[in-house]
């Protein structure tokens, strides 16, 4: 079935709803070069606006999918789980999780993508790593997830193509935000990827996406229900990202992190987050009877990443790139640090040369910010708070500007809050 683009446009503009044939052919016909860029444009702009119902997500999701090829994992001898993060600053979750999960049993299926802005992508940071290689064959990607049950490579070109180009449009469109457009992105590469099951970490806060709570919610609630009707077991924790994860914003740093958390030690909310991710996805393989802490105590989990490391041509052992210029911040009173504002952390990791502006853009691999205090922790006027770490001194003022007023020391400290704010099942 054929239908005028400007139709469909004019349909959506007026707040109406699209059936399914019109859904099927914008999103085949845009992938195929049928519909404009302008005129699909002007259709997410009319999304934005005015939003979409649950069966127009559903079509517009399994139109995605249907662009490209949907993974076929049947012959992995283990039950195959994912988890996808909506992105955050210093969430390097990723990283100890695919080899901790692998260890207890499972196979992780991780497609990754690139970082664009302010959020680190996970193929740039374990490009940091000296011959490490995100791109795979299907047959390398399949041998390996059936011997270490562990993968984390960049996505070929035949999963939901549709999003790719549609993902580029947005970007220079203003229409990232929608949460239809979000929802159906993301769960069409995730279900496409072809695990059973998938966790969500949908982060909120200063450093996310979703600022807000509610929206975050809505976009968790999306994404379950979408995972469901596609028969993929999907579950979602919204978690905080109003001040960063760990210690470290920046790819090598966030790898020697991980490898810390892999070694037994590491950030208390790094190691917190990344057992709780791992008790998540393993419940919901049928493998709740396994403790994800031992796996991560005994070295059972750094073995396979040290593995799944070798196996895409990496060197776990080698020393990773460290950067010639450490600018340090001082605290300017005495007290405990109340607030360090995880946006303004992932701007400075940016223009210091971790991330990219526009994706062809090359990433600094010693690049980033050292957060030497964290909120909650107690320091003296003078002291060191954060290192700055870059190639070329002259990033380094505009990183300084972008943490001008991110952090508070106060007299007392803040409230702690817990990091998982909610569990959405469906
Ligand atoms: N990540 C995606 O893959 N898609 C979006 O739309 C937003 C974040």
């Amino acid at each position: 079935m054929s239908f005028a683009a400007v139709d469909v446009i004019r349909a959506k503009r007026d707040g109406g709803e699209l059936s399914d044939p019109q859904i099927d052919w914008v999103v085949d016909a845009y992938t195929r070069g049928e519909v404009a860029d302008e005129q699909m444009s002007a259709l997410a702009m009319a999304i934005l606006l005015n939003g979409m119902t649950s069966r127009e997500i559903a079509t517009w999701t399994a139109a995605m999918i249907a662009s490209g090829e949907r993974m076929d994992l049947s012959s992995v001898p283990r039950p195959t789980v994912d988890k996808h993060s909506t992105g955050g600053v210093g969430d390097k979750i990723t990283l100890p999780l695919v080899p901790l999960v692998a260890a207890c049993g499972a196979a992780v299926p991780q497609l990754s993508g690139r970082g664009l802005g302010h959020t680190g992508g996970t193929l740039d940071k374990l490009e940091s790593i000296p011959g490490w290689r995100a791109r795979l064959s299907g047959a390398e990607y399949r041998a390996q997830l059936a011997d270490l049950g562990a993968v984390i490579c960049a996505a070929g070109d035949t999963l939901a193509p549709a999003d790719r180009k549609l993902y580029a449009l947005r970007d220079v469109t203003g229409t990232v935000e929608a949460i239809p457009l979000i929802a159906s992105s993301i769960m069409s590469k995730k279900i496409a990827e072809g695990a059973s099951a998938l966790v969500l970490d949908v982060k909120v806060g200063s450093g996310a996406f979703m600022k807000s709570l509610p929206d975050a919610r809505s976009l968790a609630e999306t994404m379950v229900r979408l995972g469901h009707d596609h028969g993929v077991r999907t579950v979602a924790l919204l978690t905080d990202m109003s001040t960063p994860l760990g210690r470290t914003a920046g790819n090598a740093l966030e790898v020697t992190e991980s490898v810390e958390v892999l070694a037994g030690g590491g950030p208390a909310d790094v190691v917190a987050l990344t057992v709780e991710l791992a008790r998540e996805m393993l419940a919901a393989v049928g493998l709740s009877d396994v403790d994800p802490a031992l796996a991560l105590a005994d070295g059972r989990a750094m073995d396979v990443w040290r593995r799944m490391i070798a196996a895409q041509g990496g060197d776990p052992s080698a020393p990773l790139p460290v950067a010639p210029e450490v600018e340090v911040v001082r605290a300017e009173a005495d007290g405990v640090v109340s607030r360090l504002d995880a946006y303004a952390v992932g701007v400075a990791a940016w223009r210091l040369g971790a991330g990219r502006a526009r994706k062809e853009d090359p990433v600094s691999a010693s690049a980033g910010v050292v957060m030497l205090r964290k909120p909650g922790e107690a320091v003296r006027a003078g002291e060191p708070v954060l290192e700055l770490h870059t190639e070329s001194a002259d990033r380094i003022a505009g990183a300084l500007e972008a943490l001008a007023g991110a952090l508070d020391i106060a007299s007392e400290a803040p409230a702690v809050l817990p990091l998982t704010m909610e569990r959405i099942d469906a």
